[in-house]
């Protein structure tokens, strides 16, 4: 396995693969990584010849009051999780290769973005979109892995993908859980074993929610209600958002029935304690 913080050797790399006719997956990550990010590449594993996965913590898309200082790093356990995977090359730039002195072009989106996490981290998906477009241009892949866990996310990265056409396959992974029920996070290693109970929250909270609609149930408000009483059930647990909005623009839906494409993001975003989590799930229409 190639490990490189370098711009000019990564792309280097990648482009000799292409030009063997070689497929490439990318996997783009924080790092500290968890059975969730191992499923990313596991699939971008299975789809192609030579897997590439990142390791960045991307300043700009922390806000100042953000964890950004605290993130979780450890790029020994990381590497080694990758390299039994099978990924053949990790990128781990250090800020100063991905944002030299001077830096001020962004990638920036007017819909999805405002809604959601958009919300309470008004600037995070500009930072997001701004370093997976680097992220892109550096490792000119086939396909990109992103899980479900960050739902608007994938949705932004999709369409900033098509809007941009730009040259690559977004594929979207299911969200991996505890045993519990818990979505795998890497903010999951804040929580103290109370609020790890706490969190808990989260999933029931959706499940609630989801069951709901299978049994027919097409009233956002009411969805969202059944959500909400269900988590603040729970003591330690300060709601930011719930949500119920068209998966297709992350517009807020009152109907589930009116999703222009058929698919419904339930999400909710939650403090527990300090720590912000979140979660979703996407029902389909005529599921
Ligand atoms: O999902 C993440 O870990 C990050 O937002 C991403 C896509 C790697 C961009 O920094």
């Amino acid at each position: 396995m190639i490990i490189s913080g370098s711009v000019k050797e990564t792309r280097e790399q990648v482009k000799e693969w292409k030009r063997k006719g070689l497929r490439v997956g990318f996997v783009p990550t924080m790092g500290y990584l968890h059975e969730g990010h191992q499923s990313l590449m596991e699939a971008a594993k299975k789809e192609n010849d030579r897997v590439v996965a990142s390791i960045f913590v991307n300043p700009i898309q922390f806000g100042p009051n953000e964890d950004f200082a605290s993130y979780p790093r450890d790029f020994e356990k990381d590497a080694a999780l990758c390299e039994s995977v099978g990924v053949d090359l990790v990128f781990h730039p250090k800020a100063d290769e991905m944002y030299k002195e001077g830096f001020c072009t962004y990638v920036d989106m007017d819909g999805l973005t405002k809604e959601l996490c958009g919300k309470s981290r008004p600037t995070h998906f500009r930072g997001v979109q701004t370093v997976v477009s680097k992220l892109f241009h550096i490792i000119p892949a086939d396909r990109a892995y992103f899980g479900q866990k960050d739902a608007q996310q994938l949705a932004v990265i999709k369409k900033m993908a098509r809007d941009l056409s730009m040259d690559i396959e977004i594929v979207g992974c299911p969200i991996i859980r505890e045993a519990d029920g818990l979505a795998k996070s890497s903010r999951n290693t804040y929580l103290n074993a109370e609020e790890r109970q706490a969190a808990l929250a989260l999933s029931r909270g959706l499940a609630e929610g989801r069951k709901l609609v299978e049994a027919g149930e097409r009233e956002a408000a009411k969805v969202k209600r059944a959500i909400e009483v269900e988590i603040e059930k729970e003591k330690l647990a300060k709601v930011d958002y719930v949500e119920v909005v068209d998966f297709a623009d992350i517009m807020p839906l009152a109907d589930l029935s009116a999703a222009k494409e058929g698919e419904v993001l339930c999400a909710v975003a939650v403090y527990i304690g300090k720590t912000r989590l979140i979660d979703n799930f996407i029902w389909k229409a005529g599921q």
